[in-house]
């Protein structure tokens, strides 16, 4: 658990008052000393270790993360400017979509070094990846490990050959039309969700909370993020998702991949899709 003080931050009028008292009430029961508020007023965030921004619209069904670019790109460089002047020390973990562009508008926006500008996507859309290889295989959720880099989006890399049962690699055991469905689902399932019940909300705030974890306890996991790369995987000046190392510090390294010809591909179109989404804007 954080055990740290939490505040919630919202435009509308008396919402995030409401919702801590309700946290409060819950967090009472279950005898936990952490101390929500909430409030609209941007300065109460002075002294603000990690700020998480989920500002924004999200996606209606039908929709793809990318139709929210116009929109959330204006919010999200009001938020992050008062971010920079109120928390100038924090880390900011980005979460609204699209994601990748966000990041980027947050780093450039926020002046932030690039380590402490991070987006919650990858660590999602391998939560996504464990359990269509856990209801694959059969094998506890414990032993799954996977990765997802690339865009928190259409170009979504899940990524078979780093993926593993207990270490033992995906396709060294699963036939490849299956490999191919669980990537197509991975990529697919949350416009599921949205169309179902018209948002997805508990996996992404579990992961959330995992990242802010690896930060607060300076857990140096390697989790996918969205952040700035300078070089890494080829690319200069461009947002996309990776496997980082997170700790106090935030991206405390970037783990470079071996990428094949396959994968290079959607690597590439990521990119692609990243780079022209971010030259359309006017940050
Ligand atoms: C999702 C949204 C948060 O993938 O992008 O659920």
């Amino acid at each position: 658990m954080l055990d740290r003080e939490i505040l919630l931050l919202d435009v509308v009028d008396g919402l995030p008052q409401g919702e801590a008292m309700d946290i409060n009430h819950m967090l009472s029961e279950r005898g936990v000393d952490v101390t929500i508020r909430g409030s609209n007023d941007y300065s109460d965030m002075e002294g603000s270790d990690v700020v998480v921004v989920v500002a924004g619209s999200g996606r209606k069904p039908g929709m793809t993360r990318m139709d929210l670019l116009k929109i959330n790109a204006g919010i999200v460089k009001s938020v992050v400017s008062n971010i920079a002047k109120f928390a100038p020390d924090s880390i900011i973990i980005p979460v609204t979509n699209p994601l990748d562009p966000m990041v980027y508008i947050t780093h450039k926006v926020s002046g932030f070094e690039r380590n402490r500008v991070f987006g919650m996507g990858g660590m999602l859309d391998a939560s996504r990846f464990r359990q269509f290889i856990h209801e694959a295989t059969g094998h506890s959720r414990n032993s799954i490990r996977a990765m997802v880099i690339g865009e928190h989006g259409e170009h979504m890399l899940p990524l078979t050959r780093y993926s593993s049962v207990s270490g033992i690699p995906l396709c060294s055991f699963v036939p490849q039309p299956k490999l191919d469905a669980m990537v197509k689902n991975t990529r697919e399932v949350a416009l599921k969700v949205i169309q179902t019940k018209g948002a997805t909300v508990h996996a992404p705030g579990n992961a959330i909370a995992s990242m802010i974890e690896a930060v607060v306890k300076d857990q140096k996991q390697l989790i996918p993020v969205s952040t700035y790369l300078d070089g890494e995987y080829g690319y200069h000046d461009l947002v996309l998702g990776v496997p980082a190392v997170i700790g106090r510090r935030g991206v405390e390294s970037i783990m470079d991949l071996d990428l094949n010809d396959s994968e290079r591909r959607t690597m590439d179109a990521a990119a692609e899709s990243v780079r022209t989404a971010v030259a359309s804007l006017d940050i």
